[in-house]
């Protein structure tokens, strides 16, 4: 497996992941009607590690700074993390979290932070196995078929 620095070329398969790696427990139903022809369309490939797998594409994390002024500066934030289906446990998503804490070290940051549903139990768990810490709870924040579930801020030291 290796990680390494998006590009442009990495649109299709980036898309393809996107989606199909998101359910009801993990994202917002709504977005993938919000999805364009282009994986990139937001943020552009410098935003993103990839991981390949047997020389494919298996999936992606978007590392961004949290907040665009100096005061914030020094806190990431992962605005994105998949893998694609079949190629889950593999340690994908692990590797690609590593890479990010290398990365923040390299750019001089304190932290990283992410957005975790409290449904997402896989995701939970990596986190917590990769030193992010419960940084604060906001109940009931969304309404997903039907049910109220809790947004949940984690963080990691660097
Ligand atoms: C969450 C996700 C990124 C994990 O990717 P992955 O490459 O399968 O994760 P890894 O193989 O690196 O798993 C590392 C550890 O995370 C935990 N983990 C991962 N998937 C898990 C699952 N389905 N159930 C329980 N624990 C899980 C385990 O502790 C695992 O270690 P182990 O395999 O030795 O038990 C992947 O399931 C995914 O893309 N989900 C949909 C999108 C998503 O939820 N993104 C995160 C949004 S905040």
């Amino acid at each position: 497996m290796t990680v390494r620095r998006a590009v442009e070329e990495d649109d299709a398969p980036l898309l393809a992941i996107e989606r199909s790696a998101w359910d009801a427990s993990s994202g917002f139903p709504s977005y993938l009607d919000t999805l364009q022809d282009t994986f990139f369309s937001r943020s552009g490939p410098e935003a993103h590690l990839v991981a390949e797998y047997e020389g494919a594409v298996v999936g992606y994390l978007r590392l961004q700074d949290k907040y665009q002024f100096p005061e914030g500066a020094g806190v990431l934030a992962i605005n994105g993390l998949a893998v694609a289906r079949d190629a889950r446990r593999l340690g994908v998503a692990s590797a690609l979290l590593d890479a990010a804490s290398a990365e923040g070290r390299l750019r001089g940051a304190r932290k990283i932070t992410l957005h975790v549903h409290s449904t997402n139990a896989a995701a939970r768990r990596l986190y917590e196995r990769h030193g992010y810490v419960l940084e604060g709870t906001h109940p009931d924040e969304f309404l997903i078929e039907g049910n109220y579930i809790a947004a949940l801020d984690m963080a990691k030291t660097l």
